[in-house]
């Protein structure tokens, strides 16, 4: 695995930091980048001549683990590998102190991306001094056409630097400045014909490219690319047509009005590009989303969490490498987001109705405390809240929890929940396709067969009724769910005694339920089964005590030593 020391991470101490800045000519920022950021420790020199505001700081930074601090400190995060960027805005300031190892190939980089702006960057002495490879000469001559460069000592030996190394540095700075202005005043006629010619060539081979490649991914991007390119050209056309109109002068109408030039500077040009970027950008990553089939895998909830990242996400270059690290992303994090569903799934059926429920006491061996746990019915099912809307449907809302519900046993199931066309049921047969499309026999009444359910409702009580067809499924779902919240050991300990009492909890559960009326005294605040989840430690506790009681007695009355039933430690097979 990759380490700091791969990357070579080395923070930049203040001190060096606001020296950087101060080798900037041009004081008015327009969009600053800092292409190998680390914790950001260069752009936190507040150097009085550079204000820049946060948000026109772009970040790229290859080690993700620093991406959540770099978004705190109010930077944009837009990419991973700099060495892969083709960043398509228009910097005035690009700042770095990029990995020593790569220096040279990180500022030729730099330098390649810069449309017209100003590039600091801190390097080891050696990168200038001992040109031995291409990049580092290529660098030499840069410096020589089109900057300078000053050597320091013992610039990450301050008493402000975080890991120290004893090495000398050199300070680069280049200016590159666009031949726009050039452009401008060159062969208008020219221009247009090459551009003409140019246009032509693109449009067909992209027409092409679309037509023939089937991957939506490397359509979008190439898609983007076109989009980033006509963008640049529509601005450099007005910009020029500004300027010639500029040569005529104004009309007479508005010979006495302020006539504006604004359109011929560099600063509106860049502004302009940068604004398009920003909004093709947009428009691309929540093409990703919708058609990358990514939120129709998730639960609602989980589709509104990355709903909300999608204002960090938006900000990332639009490339293949991207994409494709953000979809990985996503995947790593659908092992925790099948379990939040899970979860979420359990809580919903048992949240509203105690009676879903059956109660056994929670596995955990080293702890004398008991806890209850829980798991569904495998007989009945009863949901409450699902109301019949205008539209003689259910509620929307209801429907996407059928839809969670859907996806939850379908993933349990070992199947794959794709892609859907607008307006279909996310599964064949599932409880959305039965309320969808056979609303009228479960409105009279009727019994209506899904996929994992038999299903009964009662539009007065809004109400309905879930028979589970596949008692394996739910075992499966019970085991998921009573190792997520610890109340079933993990595969491979507890013991005979115990699964015994988990696997008849079904069994003993009038006896439980007249047990806890019993002990009414005990509990006097409501649904039992809400406070075992409570934040606080106190009302958890309460709720704990009430319901392992009553397990216990009835446990023990049913010959169950319930000591060693959850202390010893014995080889067990709990297939889920
Ligand atoms: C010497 S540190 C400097 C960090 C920061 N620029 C500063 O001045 O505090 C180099 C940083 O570059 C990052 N890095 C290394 N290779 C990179 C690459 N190809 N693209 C982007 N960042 C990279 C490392 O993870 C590390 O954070």
């Amino acid at each position: 695995m990759h380490s700091e020391d791969n990357w070579q991470f080395y923070p930049t101490p203040l001190s060096l930091a606001t020296k950087a800045w101060k080798k900037f000519k041009n004081n008015t920022i327009t969009k600053v980048l800092e292409p190998s950021a680390g914790n950001g420790a260069l752009l936190e020199s507040e150097y009085r001549g550079l204000r820049y505001r946060m948000d026109n700081v772009d970040v790229v930074e290859i080690d993700m683990s620093k991406h959540p601090l770099l978004r705190e400190k109010g930077f944009n995060v837009i990419g991973l590998d700099f060495m892969k960027f083709e960043g398509g805005s228009y910097y005035s300031h690009i700042i770095m102190n990029p990995p020593f190892a790569q220096g040279a190939q990180h500022v030729l980089r730099a330098w390649e991306i810069l449309f017209d702006g100003e590039i600091v960057a801190i390097l080891n002495k050696e990168t200038i001094t001992n040109p031995h490879t291409k990049e580092r000469r290529m660098l030499v001559d840069l410096i020589e056409r089109h900057g300078e460069v000053e050597f320091m000592t013992e610039a990450f030996m301050s008493e402000d630097t975080l890991r120290k190394t004893n090495v000398e540095i050199a300070m680069v700075y280049l200016r590159k400045q666009s031949l726009f202005m050039e452009d401008l005043a060159g062969d208008i006629l020219e221009g247009l014909r090459s551009e003409q010619e140019q246009d032509h060539g693109l449009g067909y081979e992209q027409e092409n490219q679309l037509a023939l490649k089937n991957s939506t991914i490397e359509n979008l991007v190439i898609a983007f690319k076109a989009a980033t390119i006509a963008n640049r050209q529509q601005v450099f056309a007005m910009a020029r047509a500004a300027y010639y109109r500029n040569i005529l002068g104004s009309t007479m109408e508005r010979m006495h009005s302020n006539f504006s030039t604004e359109e011929t500077t560099i600063k509106w040009v860049t502004q302009t590009i940068n604004e398009m970027y920003l909004d093709l950008k947009n428009r691309a990553w929540a093409n990703v989303l919708r058609s990358s089939d990514v939120l129709s895998k998730l639960s609602s909830s989980a589709q509104k969490t990355v709903e909300k990242e999608f204002e960090n996400i938006k900000k990332l270059e639009f490339s293949k490498a991207n994409i494709y690290g953000f979809l990985l992303g996503i995947l790593e994090k659908q092992g925790d987001i099948q379990n939040e569903m899970i979860l979420n799934c359990f809580e919903s059926i048992t949240r509203y109705h105690s009676q879903n429920t059956v109660y056994y006491l929670g596995w955990l061996s080293n702890n004398k405390h008991r806890t209850a746990g829980m798991r569904i019915k495998m007989s009945r099912i009863v949901l409450p809240y699902f109301r019949i809307g205008f539209s003689g449907q259910l509620e929307w809302e209801a429907m996407q929890k059928l839809r969670d519900y859907d996806k939850t046993f379908e993933l349990l199931n070992g199947q794959v929940v794709g892609p859907v066309e607008q307006g279909k049921p996310l599964v064949e047969g599932g409880l959305e396709d039965v309320f969808q499309n056979q609303i009228d026999a479960l409105r009279s009444g009727e019994r209506v067969s899904s996929k994992y359910f038999d299903v009964r409702y009662y539009p007065g009580r809004a109400t309905m009724h879930l028979f589970p067809t596949d008692k394996k499924l739910i075992e499966r779902f019970n085991i998921r769910v009573g190792r997520l919240k610890a109340w079933l050991p993990e595969f491979g300990s507890g013991n005979d005694e115990f699964m015994a009492h988990y696997e008849d909890a079904e069994k003993f559960d009038k006896e439980i339920q007249t047990e806890l009326k019993n002990r009414k005294d005990q509990w006097r605040f409501g649904n039992v089964t809400y406070y075992l989840d409570s934040k606080d430690e106190h009302d958890r506790k309460r709720a704990n005590d009430y319901i392992t009681g009553a397990v216990s007695v009835v446990l023990e009355r049913r010959g169950y030593n319930i000591h060693n039933m959850l202390t010893e430690n014995k080889p067990l097979q709990l297939t889920a």
